[in-house]
């Protein structure tokens, strides 16, 4: 599945894999702005990243825990703020658009 984030106001759009995160494909891929310190484990905050509005049913909001640390966040947290090593790549979600979050 294909996913295009939006860093800097600048669109990169990669080829990711099956049950990969969005964060992993980004670090994968070389992508600059999403930090990750905690490797994924939803534990850090510093993966925030913006899903688009026209996605956000798909990728469903983020969760309770999710929510707790995004309070967290260095960027402000929006009604579609996720972590984005917590949403995970399908081909329902092939051509998914994420604004990463310009403060980690
Ligand atoms: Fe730490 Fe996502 S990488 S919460």
């Amino acid at each position: 599945p294909r996913v295009t984030y939006i860093v800097d106001g600048v669109k990169q759009t990669v080829e990711g894999a099956t049950g990969d995160s969005v964060m992993i494909t980004a670090v994968q891929n070389g992508l600059d702005g999403i930090v990750a310190e905690c490797g994924g484990s939803c534990s850090c905050a510093t993966c925030h990243v913006y899903v688009d509005e026209a996605w956000i049913e798909r990728t469903g909001r983020a969760t309770e825990e999710e929510s707790e640390l995004l309070e967290g966040a260095m960027s402000s947290p929006r009604p579609t703020s996720r972590l984005s090593c917590q949403i995970e790549l399908s081909d329902e979600l092939d051509g998914l658009v994420v604004e990463v979050a310009p403060e980690q």
